[in-house]
């Protein structure tokens, strides 16, 4: 398992990228305390959703945001709802929290 940040940095809809053994990760703690990990790469072109700007959500914090093409992914399971990408997902990354740090679990 490798430490990625403090659980205490991942508030509720805020996700954050940090670096992980292939490419960034975003990590994001759901509303109801949950923790998902996802690899930040789209599934349209491999490319960063953040490439163009350090946003990651939609404009009204609901959805996880590409910013190459807009493509909209729901937080609880990264499917892409709407965009060049619908029906396709993020890659999950398994997480767990140890004494208050964010692992990645495998
Ligand atoms: S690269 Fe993400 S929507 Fe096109």
């Amino acid at each position: 398992m490798a430490p990625l940040c403090a659980s205490a940095d991942l508030l509720p809809m805020q996700p954050r990228i940090v670096p992980g053994a292939e490419g960034t990760l975003i990590l994001l703690r759901l509303p109801e305390g949950h923790l998902v990990g996802y690899r930040n790469a789209c599934p349209h072109m491999g490319i960063e959703l953040d490439w163009e700007a350090h946003r990651l959500l939609s404009r009204d914090g609901r959805w996880l945001k590409c910013t190459g093409h807009g493509a909209l992914f729901r937080p609880e399971d990264g499917v892409c709802l709407a965009g060049p990408c619908k029906g396709d997902a993020l890659t999950p990354v398994p997480l767990r929290e140890v004494n208050g740090t964010v692992m990645a679990d495998g």
